[in-house]
């Protein structure tokens, strides 16, 4: 197999996660970011600037950025569903945006509200503006890998959007799973598919079991970014059935193991994904969260 000597995790607990709990409060929130940051991760999608009449959860995104300790070394973005989320974010001072576009119709109106080509039609425009504030764009395509409601995904659709983002100007690209869906088989579909010399990351939901599979896979095929998220927390407001990402500190257990460098100190990051979980007011499923990392060992029994 493939292996690089290093991963880029993004850490998407702040965002994802919390999008898809009760609304907790805003002290909360930046108390999270600011462990996050002393992991040593690299990337932070802190916020998110969509309706609050449709994710309440993230009303307070402003305010959240506005009191994070901002390290010098981490790049913190945040995702908006249109222009108007890109100019809140750019006015907060974000140099980092996340525009989300499924490739699914049907998911793409129940997320944001229009379709595909809506979405598509204002990527050029949102690039030219964050272009002027000298911040970078992702394209997020959701549901990369199968929707909920219309089943899966021909990967040529998904090689569209990709065309269309990087022919607006966007700088990266990201295919999510946005309810697990994908398998290792999807993963290499998609990747035979997609022509693209632009930075690509995935971000894969562990709703069935497949996360770290295809994260294999996608490491296998050449990809060096992930997202992941602190407690395994995680998942869309606007599609059924939709559960938690793939834990961070799954995913830095086990490639550190592989030999894999991810800059992230696991025993700092499994104290922040306990910090999730007090925050959020729930045992998460995380396995090595809940029995620690494979080097944590038990006392020997007596006389062995
Ligand atoms: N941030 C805050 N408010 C926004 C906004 C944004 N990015 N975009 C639109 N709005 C406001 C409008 O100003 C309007 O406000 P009003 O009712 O006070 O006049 C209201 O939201 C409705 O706007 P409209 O253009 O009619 O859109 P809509 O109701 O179809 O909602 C979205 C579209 C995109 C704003 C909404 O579906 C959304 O925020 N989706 C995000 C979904 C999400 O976060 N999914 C999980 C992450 S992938
Ligand atoms: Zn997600």
């Amino acid at each position: 197999m493939h292996q690089p000597e290093r991963v880029t995790l993004r850490e998407v607990a702040p965002r994802d996660g919390l999008q898809n709990e009760p609304p907790v409060p805003t002290a909360d929130k930046i108390r999270l970011i600011d462990a996050l940051a002393r992991t040593g991760l690299s990337r932070i999608e802190a916020v998110s600037f969509v309706s609050p009449k449709a994710v309440p959860q993230m009303a307070d995104a402003a305010d959240v950025w506005a009191a994070v300790e901002k390290h010098p070394g981490i790049r913190y973005s945040a995702l908006a569903p249109n222009r108007r989320g890109v100019e809140r974010a750019l006015d907060a001072g974000f140099t980092a945006v996340e525009v989300v576009v499924s490739a699914s119709e049907t998911h793409n109106r129940a997320n944001v509200g229009r379709t595909v080509a809506e979405s598509l039609a204002e990527l050029p425009d949102i690039c030219a503006l964050a272009k002027e504030h000298l911040a970078a764009v992702e394209v997020i395509i959701a549901t990369s890998f199968g929707c909920p409601f219309e089943g899966d995904i021909d990967p040529a659709q998904v090689a569209r959007i990709v065309e269309a983002a990087e022919a607006a100007g966007a700088g990266r690209i990201a295919f999510g799973d946005t309810t697990g869906m994908g398998t290792p088989r999807r993963v290499t579909d998609l990747l035979d598919a997609v022509d693209t010399g632009l930075p690509m990351l995935m971000h894969f939901h562990d709703t069935r079991g497949t996360a770290l599979a295809n994260l294999l896979t996608a490491l296998d095929r050449g990809v060096t970014e992930f997202d992941a998220s602190v407690g395994g927390i995680g998942g869309c407001p606007f599609a059924p059935g939709a559960s938690g990402n793939v834990a961070t500190e799954e995913v830095v257990h086990m490639l550190h193991d592989m030999g894999v460098d991810t800059g992230v100190d696991l025993d700092a990051l499994i104290g922040t994904a306990e910090l999730a979980q007090e925050i959020v007011g729930r045992p998460l499923e995380s396995g090595v969260l809940r029995a620690g990392p494979r080097t944590r060992l038990s006392p020997r029994p007596e006389g062995l």
